[in-house]
């Protein structure tokens, strides 16, 4: 397994998205309950970037149609998106959040 440094916990407070310039779409990492978590950054219904969205829970909410996804699936849990994001697994080291880029 291969880790790449995404950002620093201190960059993603609790109940919050941000935007890595990482992987084919970009990464939104979201810092919630307590844990940080890893999608594509791109709703699956159109070319929007989830980091933008509000964090609830274990699900970031695309701001144009509001289909919310859950962070640890990529499933979206209502309509108008019906296909999952790419999830990305986590880890922390030190003051880094870090992604596997081939999960
Ligand atoms: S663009 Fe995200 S739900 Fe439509």
């Amino acid at each position: 397994m291969s880790w790449t440094r995404a950002c620093k916990i201190a960059d993603v407070p609790e109940g919050t998205a941000v935007r890595v310039e990482l992987g084919p779409d970009g990464l939104c990492v979201v810092h919630t309950e307590g844990a940080f978590y890893a999608v594509a950054d791109n709703c699956s219904h159109a070319d929007v970037p989830l980091s933008e969205g509000e964090v609830e829970g274990t699900t970031v909410e695309c701001w144009l149609h509001g289909s919310q996804f859950d962070l640890r699936t990529g499933k979206p849990t209502g309509l108008p998106a019906t296909e999952p994001v790419t999830v990305y697994e986590t880890t922390t080291e030190g003051e880094d959040v870090l992604v596997n880029l081939e999960s």
